[in-house]
């Protein structure tokens, strides 16, 4: 397990301190519009998805990261599969796209809630994130605290580390919604899913963000 699991509330705190001190710049001290940046690239890349927990969301870029790949692992009840992780990544042959949206602050610990940071689903870290034209962004992303032992060809996914149908297709269209490269969209939809495709709306509050290991 990432040593960074254990320690969510420093990340928490060390963020904050980060982002007061950057935003006393540049905004009047505890601007109640003070906000962050956010890289999604699971199913918050759909607008009506994210607004569910983050009503103050506003999308400000698509990008993509490096030394990072994309993969699935955990059970999610509220999807009915495993989710989406970043894994670092070495290799400069995978990236991972996404959509950058720009959160107030006051719906920063919604966004930790509804990726179980406190259930040590997911940690918090910046990443800097390459927008179309050439600039970067830092920007807050979640990984996953328990990475998949190994890497697996998408199209070959194992069932305990196959996305719900419901799942890949919210991302698929989020990514489509903000014109995420084609080619990138198509790579989603090679992952194998377990074809699951009840309402992404079924039981969202009902579950907490608290991921499962599958019993075998
Ligand atoms: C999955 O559900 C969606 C929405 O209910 C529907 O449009 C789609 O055709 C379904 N896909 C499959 C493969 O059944």
């Amino acid at each position: 397990m990432n040593p960074t699991c254990f320690i969510p509330v420093l990340t928490v705190i060390t963020f904050l301190c980060v982002k007061l001190q950057t935003t006393s710049a540049q905004e009047a001290p505890n601007d109640d519009e003070a906000t962050f940046l956010y890289f999604a690239y699971g199913s918050n890349m759909l607008t009506k998805r994210i607004h569910i927990n983050n009503p103050t969301a506003v999308q400000k870029y698509i990008g993509f990261i490096e030394n990072h790949r994309l993969d699935f692992n955990g059970f999610s009840k509220r999807w009915q599969g495993a989710v989406a992780t970043i894994v670092p990544h070495t290799s400069s042959d995978l990236k991972v796209w996404g959509v950058v949206w720009k959160i107030n602050m006051k719906d920063l610990p919604h966004l930790d809630d509804q990726e179980g940071v406190k259930f040590n689903s997911y940690f918090a870290k910046s990443v800097t994130v390459n927008i179309p034209g050439g600039n970067r962004v830092e920007a807050r992303v979640y990984e996953q605290c328990r990475l998949p032992d190994k890497y697996v060809r998408p199209d070959l996914l194992p069932p305990e580390r196959q996305p719900s149908l419901v799942y890949l297709s919210t991302m698929t269209e989020g990514a489509k919604e903000f014109g995420i490269p084609e080619n990138y969209v198509r790579y989603l939809e090679s992952f194998k899913n377990n074809g699951y495709n009840g309402s992404m709306m079924v039981n969202v509050e009902k579950y907490g963000s608290k991921l499962t290991k599958v019993q075998s």
